[in-house]
């Protein structure tokens, strides 16, 4: 084990993470110092840049699912069927009345705002470490070559409780250990009921998911996506899917940056106040054999304002071998689908990646 002094703090290199990202400049001090035009490894291919948004594709995001959660939490049959389109046709949803006060959005939503208004020394004393993805900096630099999303970020572990790393947390932020922790909780409590809900639709009691999966474990990414004097010609966040098993995303009330692809469109999803995104991750589309969908996603940035979003991803145990679940099998019928994988050797090749689109479900699909 190597230790590493940065900034003053030792800190564990633990060897083999999940993985490792190049470090690159801060977007946002690239923006607080004033710049002429776009640096060139921002500027996307003109293939990958943001369009316009159609008329089609605005039309097409009023039906994005919404779900009333407390219907879903009582056990309502008519939610429960939208849950399952949702999770098939949209892979995407949005999610009303799901118990989170508003008043713990809001602390959570301003303690990410305090972290990344700190001046960028005081940051970087929870720079992510060079084996891993947890700390201050930009996720998925893989090469000196690729292009670079448009955004700064700060990952932390924050459930269960005893594998948070503090040294990462910015404990002298008056409040944001306590907003994170809180929100953190409250969020996981949303996913859980979610899973029960799932599990049913799978054909198994309400525990079913939780005894597979195990206790889930929780990342909060917390994105900054900076103003761009040229939104068209860079991407918040470059077309991926999660891999966890399920991510729900805090995004800003007033400020339109995700995008998702339904059938081969890039389609917004536009902020409902206080409300929560849910989409299913790679974990569950590859248990679910493929019926549900982990489905492409990107963000893009604003011209005048910065957005900032939480996605807190529930994930399994790094050992757990994950596959099609027996209840989702019925041969011939319907074959398994995925190979079944280590979650540890998953997530390593997801991230030794750029964020290619699908390109990683497609790695244990089965061909057929
Ligand atoms: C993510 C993500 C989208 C957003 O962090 O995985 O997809 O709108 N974020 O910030
Ligand atoms: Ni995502």
């Amino acid at each position: 084990m190597d230790l590493k002094v940065e900034n003053g703090c030792i800190k564990e290199d633990k060897g083999l993470g999940w993985g490792k990202s190049l470090p690159v400049q801060s977007v946002q001090e690239i923006v607080r110092n004033g710049y002429q035009s776009v640096p060139e490894r921002y500027i996307q291919e003109i293939k990958d840049r943001p369009s316009s948004i159609s008329s089609e594709s605005l039309q097409a995001s009023l039906q994005i699912p919404i779900i009333d959660f407390s219907l879903l939490a009582k056990g309502d049959e008519h939610e429960t069927r939208k849950l399952d389109l949702a999770c098939k046709e949209w892979g995407f949803f949005q999610i009303r009345n799901h118990g989170v006060q508003v008043k713990i959005l809001q602390k959570m939503k301003a303690a990410m705002a305090a972290f990344f208004e700190l001046p960028l020394m005081e940051k970087k004393k929870f720079a992510m470490g060079a084996n891993d993805l947890e700390g201050y900096g930009q996720a998925y630099v893989v090469s000196e070559e690729q292009k670079l999303d448009w955004c700064d970020l700060v990952a932390l572990k924050t459930l269960p409780l005893e594998q948070r790393n503090l040294n990462f947390w910015p404990l002298n932020l008056p409040g944001f250990k306590e907003a994170v922790e809180e929100y953190s909780i409250e969020v996981q409590k949303v996913a859980e009921e979610i899973n029960a809900n799932l599990s049913i639709l799978m054909g198994m009691e309400r525990d079913g998911l939780k005894r597979y999966q195990g206790e889930l474990k929780q990342l909060m990414r917390m994105n900054y996506y900076p103003p761009c004097s040229s939104p068209d010609l860079v991407v918040g966040v470059s077309p991926h899917s999660d891999g966890g098993s399920l991510t729900v995303l805090l995004q800003d009330d007033d400020i339109i940056g995700l995008q998702i692809k339904h059938k081969g469109e890039w389609i917004p999803v536009k902020p409902i106040p206080n409300a929560l995104v849910v989409n299913i991750g790679d974990a569950i589309e590859i248990m679910s054999n493929g019926v549900y969908k982990s489905i492409e996603h990107r963000a893009i940035t604003n011209e005048k304002k910065a957005r900032i979003s939480a996605a807190a991803f529930a994930y399994v145990d790094d050992e757990l071998e994950i596959g099609p679940l027996d209840s989702m099998v019925d041969d011939p019928h319907r074959p398994p689908m995925y190979k079944k994988i280590k979650y540890i050797d998953y997530i390593r090749q997801v991230l030794a990646r750029k964020m290619d689109g699908k390109a990683l479900t497609d790695l244990v699909k089965i061909q057929t």
